[in-house]
């Protein structure tokens, strides 16, 4: 069916869907024809990231709306490897071209609400996936590298491609929005055909909901048809900075990281299997009846099996922020300089109550790999989907 609508008549469909029908189609079908995915979500993962998110400082909705344009006409802009005369400078992007850049915006539950306030008017909007996380077991998290307003996720081939780009975004927000946080990251080219190895050194990615289908990415990924209107082709992103004690790591014995992990370090084969895409070995039991992939190993906790069929689509990057001093760790043989570098956790999901918290609950108290992993910082952020030829945040902020 060819359905064109103005931009405006879509913005109070979208307004307005509360239950009702728009031409024959349901208002989720409706709105998810007008919007578009963003990208950087379910295009191929690009190598290098820098990610940052923004406090809002903007007193009206109207500043928001104004930032959130010229976010996206720059976007675009940086996206084409165009320039813009007055948002993005010749002199600056010269020879800097775009690198597969994708960048990507989500909106941090300090949108809707923050310190009480409902600054935007736009409370009622919070969309229900977006309920703040637990506090999990074990959970570290630094204010400093927690939270935020906004997130932009630019992701590029080259990293001053990906740097370059929050840059411009970051000037363009001056007097709305304030940098709160930021981590970048990195993913080995291991080659086209192979799974990457996070810093410990085994293949991270092997599993993945297989999001080329779209009944799997319907269900797993998008926000599902009962969300809101704003969020429809959107989804939820759970950021997390893990850091590894990558130290301690090392003194293991292969053996015990397999143990660990679930999985064999080389090959990244289940435990007791030959090729890395066999299923996990999560039933089969030793001679003496225990169970061959440990109860408290990663990829068994993490596995749909045990979760009730929880799935999340992971995009993670490993990260490097070079040498910390720690001085109050205990025993003292662990105090000194050590690496700062781990896993720059990010996943997308339908709902972040059913995925990333429903697996992670369990897996933060019983994963063997704790003993070698501390979440220091993160956020949660809602991605909507874009009306086409409108800016990010549109359906959201217009209604
Ligand atoms: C530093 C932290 C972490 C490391 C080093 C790590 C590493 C790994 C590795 C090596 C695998 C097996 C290979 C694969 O299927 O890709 C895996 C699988 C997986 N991990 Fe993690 N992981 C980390 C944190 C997390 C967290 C916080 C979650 C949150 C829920 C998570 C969820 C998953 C899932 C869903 C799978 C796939 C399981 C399956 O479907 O079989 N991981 N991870």
């Amino acid at each position: 069916m060819d359905f064109i609508l103005s931009r405006r008549a879509a913005l109070g469909s979208l307004a307005g869907c509360a239950g009702w029908h728009l031409a024959g189609l349901s208002c989720a079908r409706a709105a998810s024809s007008l919007l578009q995915h963003q990208p950087g979500i379910a295009t191929p993962q690009e190598p290098f990231l820098y990610f940052l998110t923004f406090d809002l400082t903007a007193e009206k909705r109207q500043d928001v709306i104004d930032l959130m344009r010229r976010w996206t006409r720059a976007a675009d802009a940086l996206m084409a490897g165009k320039v813009l005369p007055g948002l993005i400078d010749p002199e600056d992007a010269e020879g800097l071209s775009a690198k597969g850049l994708t960048l990507t915006f989500g909106f941090g539950p300090g949108l809707f609400i923050r310190d009480g306030k409902d600054r935007y008017n736009l409370a009622a909007l919070r969309p229900a996936p977006l309920a703040d996380l637990p506090r999990f077991n074990g959970d570290q998290l630094v204010a400093a590298h927690t939270g935020g307003d906004l997130c932009v996720q630019s992701c590029a081939g080259d990293p001053q491609t990906a740097f370059h780009a929050v840059r411009i975004l970051a000037s363009l927000a001056y007097g709305a929005a304030t940098p709160r946080w930021a981590q970048t990251g990195f993913m080995p080219d291991f080659g086209k055909r192979k799974t990457p190895r996070n810093l410990m050194g085994f293949k991270d990615g092997t599993i993945n909901p297989d999001i080329s289908n779209p009944k799997i990415a319907d269900r797993v990924l998008w926000a599902a048809p009962g969300d809101l209107p704003w969020m429809q082709g959107g989804t939820y992103l759970v950021a997390r900075i893990i850091r590894m004690a990558l130290e301690h790591w090392d003194r293991m014995k292969v053996a015990f990281q397999e143990e660990t992990m679930g999985r064999q370090k080389q090959s990244g084969a289940p435990i007791g299997g030959h090729g890395e895409f066999e299923p996990l070995t999560l039933k089969q039991t030793d001679r003496d009846g225990n169970p061959i992939t440990a109860q408290g190993a990663h990829a068994r906790l993490a596995a749909p099996e045990e979760n009730d069929g929880a799935q999340i689509l992971r995009r993670a990057y490993a990260y490097d922020n070079g040498l910390s001093y720690v001085a109050e760790r205990w025993p003292p043989w662990r105090q000194g300089n050590e690496f700062d570098a781990g896993l720059m956790f990010l996943a997308y999901q339908q709902d972040p109550r059913t995925g990333f918290t429903k697996i992670f609950e369990r897996m933060s108290k019983f994963d063997m790999m704790n003993q070698f992993t501390t979440h220091v910082g993160g956020g949660l952020f809602a991605c909507p989907g874009r009306l086409t030829g409108g800016y990010v945040g549109q359906t959201l902020l217009e209604v």
